[in-house]
């Protein structure tokens, strides 16, 4: 029961799928690694994009995405956004529906430097101020530019944490996705997978890495943890 909390799947929308058949090719791919749900995942960014526009333009691409879609073959698909956080995240009640569709979890891509306090309580404060749980993309992008304390703090306060496949895959980044995830620091899993060449879907290699590396409690947990995310949604497809 493989979910994938972040991919790029949704075809002629981001620089994910180029077309359906890529997308039904990435679909055909996840499935036979496993995977049983997705949440589509588009970028999202505040100040280049019209909300309403995106949001029409998400919902075409889905009915593109519809016309290649194998219900019995294919994972159920989640509708979702990865929102780059800006200043005023917190207050801005019109983001809601960005959250997966059905659910109070949003996805957030962070800024790529070191965050700052007012950054940080923004993000701590989503949950209060919008009743949005956020959910950390790749974490692995930017864990390195941080101060020891924030991550640790963030948790605690209740914001969840996602990590690319790639970053249990690749050598130099392997042991420290271990480490991460056996000290808790890492909640969920996603491919991020955008076309079938260099950003292809590896939830399943990772699953096997983490297998072989004795952490299949952890993969499980990880695995239940997203279910449960999702248990009140209703598949997009
Ligand atoms: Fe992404």
């Amino acid at each position: 029961m493989a979910v994938d909390f972040h991919c790029h799947i949704l075809p002629c929308l981001d620089d994910g799928s180029r077309d359906a058949e890529m997308s039904r090719a990435m679909l055909d791919e996840m499935a036979s690694q496993g995977v049983s749900s997705a949440v589509a995942t588009p970028h999202f960014y505040p100040d280049r994009f019209d909300l309403g526009a995106f949001l029409e333009k998400r919902r075409q691409s889905l009915e593109l995405l519809g016309t290649v879609y194998d219900p019995a073959s294919h994972p159920k698909l989640y509708l979702g956004a990865e929102v780059a956080y800006f200043h005023g995240i917190s207050h801005s009640d019109r983001i809601r529906s960005l959250c997966v569709e059905g659910t109070r979890y949003m996805l957030i891509e962070m800024p790529f430097s070191r965050w700052q306090k007012d950054v940080i309580e923004e993000v701590v404060n989503m949950e209060e101020e919008l009743g949005i749980v956020p959910i950390l993309a790749h974490i692995e992008r930017y864990e390195s530019y941080q101060k020891g304390s924030t991550l640790p703090f963030l948790i605690e306060n209740g914001v969840l944490i996602q990590s690319n496949a790639s970053h249990f895959l690749e050598k130099k980044s392997k042991k420290q996705a271990l480490s991460m995830l056996k000290k808790g620091k890492i909640h969920l899993l996603g491919s991020d997978c955008h076309n079938l060449t260099d950003r292809r879907p590896t939830l399943g290699a990772a699953a096997e890495e983490l297998l072989a590396a004795g952490y299949g409690d952890r993969l499980e947990e990880m695995y239940e943890l997203g279910l449960r995310l999702l248990s009140d949604a209703k598949p997009a497809l």
